[in-house]
Formats: structure tokens, sequence, C-alpha cells
């Protein structure tokens, strides 16, 4: 299995060239799969191999032919950028391959290393923690930890039937899976109430809570989204964290979108700093490729209490398995530990600066329009539709046109289309773009 690695680097450096310069501008049209590649996608497994420069031009057409987040005016759901030097960092982290699941030398330390410098980035003060897969497994990852704390030795004998948690009602489904997956069960998940600006409600959860203590039940943990995936929307953190202190619950703060906006304004995320724990996603709003989630803990001693175990095939001192949930690991770090040294923190602080602005602009170029708008953006997250028309099917429309690519989103029951921006490659030209082309077919 010796490859010709000569022909095969100058072709894939080729082929990354030309995406990335491609990736510069927007395309006007999202093409469709070709009946060639559909062929080729439909062969059974191959017994011989094929020339490497002919497999990775097929590889590469696959994915010129695929929805591809890298483009500037993919504005969908939440998105991410392929940074360029976070695609090398996977090159190179893949070509070593090392495995993070045990001390694994020097690409421990720049896991550490990253993790720490992510830390100060948002303003958390991190005792330990580590790179994920993304949001969800960082959640249960964090919950888990919650869940021995406040239940010692739920890990072994199980979660006990009063335990109970607490997030808004527009939390992410991530959190609802975690709580399942931990035997807690989504019946004991409490959807706390959340204000006109769809922030939770301190009140009602300290309500919540004396309520449930009353009738005998544990709380085991209280989650905070920094950023909803619906709105955007910022908890009260520091609010949320008086309620937790006084009833003495595990404060997380889910961030996976949001938090990276904590670098440029911190007002909005005071009280980050007395979470227990944290989730954020590299791979979302620090624009590097996916998988790149961080799970961060005030307290490693609590990540060991919920993960920590002896194998008789790893025998001695402590591991990264000790404090994670996923055993084989690549180094996801590298592309955020390259990224920070390549552009520096700053660069990031502008550039997420500049999808905030986006968001803001739009929202008053829509407003402007005759569009119907919903709240002035908390972060990058606008709300936006046309009276008088069916907003799911202009989306589809949009979608089909191709020039720009959005997602929508129902909020209390009505359609709004929901653009987002994360992607460092948008331009003011792009936003000026997707308002013109949402005029454009919505009139027609
Ligand atoms: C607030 C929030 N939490 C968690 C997640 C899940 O993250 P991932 O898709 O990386 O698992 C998302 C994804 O959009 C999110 O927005």
């Amino acid at each position: 299995m010796k490859l010709e690695r000569e022909r095969a680097l100058d072709h894939a450096r080729d082929l990354v060239a030309a995406a990335w310069e491609e990736f510069d501008h927007a395309r006007d049209i999202e093409p469709p799969i070709s009946p060639e590649l559909l062929a080729t996608l439909d062969l059974p497994l191959p017994e011989a191999g094929i020339d490497v420069v002919e497999a990775l031009d097929e590889a590469a057409e696959a994915l010129d032919q695929s929805l591809a987040q890298a483009r500037p005016r993919y504005l969908a759901y939440i998105g991410s950028s392929g940074l360029e030097i976070g695609a090398l960092a996977d090159l190179l982290a893949h070509s070593y391959d090392p495995n993070l699941a045990l001390h694994a030398g020097a690409a421990t330390l720049i896991e550490a290393q990253a993790l720490r410098w992510t830390a100060e980035f948002v303003g958390f003060p991190a005792a330990g923690g580590s790179f994920t897969s993304g949001g969800t497994v960082s959640n249960v990852t964090a919950l888990a930890a919650a869940r021995e704390r406040a239940v010692p030795g739920s890990r072994r004998s199980g979660t006990p039937p009063h335990a109970v948690a607490y997030c808004s009602a527009d939390a992410h489904y991530s959190i609802v899976r975690a709580i399942e997956l931990l035997g807690v069960g989504s019946d004991n998940l409490r959807a706390v109430p959340i204000d006109g600006h769809r922030r939770m409600r301190p009140e009602a959860l300290d309500e919540m809570i004396r309520a449930d203590r009353a009738s005998g039940l544990t709380p085991i943990a209280v989650v905070g989204t920094a950023g909803t995936t619906l709105t955007g929307a910022i908890d009260p953190l520091d609010a949320i964290a008086d309620v937790c202190s006084e009833h003495g619950i595990w404060m997380h703060v889910d961030g996976a979108y949001g938090l990276p906006a904590a670098s440029v304004m911190p007002e909005r995320f005071s009280g980050l700093e007395r979470a227990d724990s944290v989730t954020v996603d590299a791979h979302k709003w620090m624009f590097v490729p996916k998988a790149c989630g961080i799970v961060m803990v005030r307290d490693e001693s609590t990540l060991a209490a919920a993960f920590g175990h002896e194998t008789s095939y790893i025998p001695g001192t402590r591991n990264a398995v000790d404090v994670t949930l996923e055993y084989s690991r690549p180094l996801r770090a590298l592309k955020l530990w390259l990224a920070f040294r390549v552009h520096g923190a700053t660069k990031f602080r502008e550039a997420i600066q500049r999808n905030v602005d986006f968001a803001r602009d739009l929202h008053v170029m829509a407003a402007t329009r005759g569009w119907e708008v919903g709240p002035v953006p908390d972060l990058s997250i606008v709300l936006m539709r046309k009276p008088g028309i069916d907003n799911a099917e202009l989306v589809q429309r949009l979608q089909a046109d191709g020039r720009v690519y959005i997602s929508h989103a129902t909020v209390d029951g009505e359609t709004w289309l929901r653009p987002c921006f994360t992607n460092v490659r948008t331009s003011p030209a792009d936003v000026a773009v997707l308002m013109d082309v949402a005029d454009e077919v919505s009139s027609v």
C-alpha cells in the first residue's frame, strides 16, 4: 500500500489551491450532481485500485458538487469556514496521527495550550477540559461531571429517579440528548420560560428549583445558553449563576455557537466566569474545519470523578481517557493552535465583530425594505420574513436559485428566514447580494 507520494501530494496541492481560490468569491449557482458522478458513487467495492490522481479528481469533483460551508454566501444553520490553516493542520495532524487518548508527548501539550488560549480568549477560568468532536459531546461530558457531583456514585449505581435538570425552552437539542443518555430522562429536563428576547428568566428558574426541591427532587445542573441556535439569544449568565450558587447547583454554559463573541462583547457574557463548565465549538464561530469542539471545567477533578478508571491494558498514571468521554482522539486542537499562532487573537476578534456587524446591517436593511424583522440580533443571527407570503416556500426558492444559501426557522409557530453569519469569507458585498436576491426572489 505504497502511494506515489510526490505525484499525489503535488496533485492534492493543486486541488486544494483551486478550491481555496474558488472560495474567495461566492458562486452564482449550486451545481446539481452530474450523472457521471452519480454513477461513480454507485460503484461496488473496488477490488483493485485506480490511479491516485484520477481518484483524487473524483473526490474533488464530488466535493465541488456538495454544499460547502466554506463558501462566503453559505449562511444557513450555523456554518463554519474551513479556514485554510486549519485544513493544513488537519493534514499534518492526520499524517502523524497521534492518539490523544493517552499521553502523546508534545501533542498533549499542544492540546493543553490550545485549551488555555481558548479559555483566555472567551474569559473562562478553565482548570481542565479537552477537545471534542463538537458541542454535543462537550455537553454530555460536562453534564456527566455535573451528575456525578450532584449524586456521587451515580456513574456506578445509575441516575436516581429524583434527578432533574434545567435549561431554557430554546436550548439546543444536544442538551435533551445528553440528559437522556445520562439516564435523567428528558421528562425530567425542565424548560425554563424565556422573556421577550428569548432569554431564560432567572426568577422562573429559581421558582422551579424551589418547587422541585420541596418535592424531594435533586437538581443536577442548570444549562445557560450563550447564543441560542434559534435566534442567538444570550441567557443572563450572571443572574443564573446567582441562582445556581444560592442552591448549590452545577452551572453549565452551552456556548457552542455564541461564546467566541465574548472576546468582543464580554459584558454580554458576564457571569460566564462563574460557571462550572463551558462548551464552545471552534468549528463554528472560530472558523476552523470540523470537528473542533472544546469542553472546559473550572475544577478538573470533577471530570476525573466522572470518567476516571483503571483498565488492565493501560496501567499507571492518569491519562486523557480518565477525563474525557472518548477513547481514540485525533489531535483536533492543532487547527486552533495553528490558527491562533498564524493569525493571532486580534484577527479572530475582528472577524467575529465583522459577522456581528453584518447581522445588524442586514437587520436594518431588511426593515428599511419592508421586511418584518425579529429583535435586534444579540449575535449574528437575523430573523426576517416577507409579510403576506409563504416564507418556508420562499427559502426553498432561494436555495433553488443558488446565489445565497440560507435556512428557515420556526419561532412561536411562525416561519422566518434565518441567515446566520459565522463565515470569515463573507464580505459586505455578499450581505448586499443576500438582501437583493431575497427581494428579487420574494417578489416573483
Ligand atoms: C448552542 C448549541 N449547542 C450545541 C450544538 C451542537 O454542536 P455540534 O453540532 O458540534 O455537536 C449546537 C449546534 O449548532 C449549538 O448551536
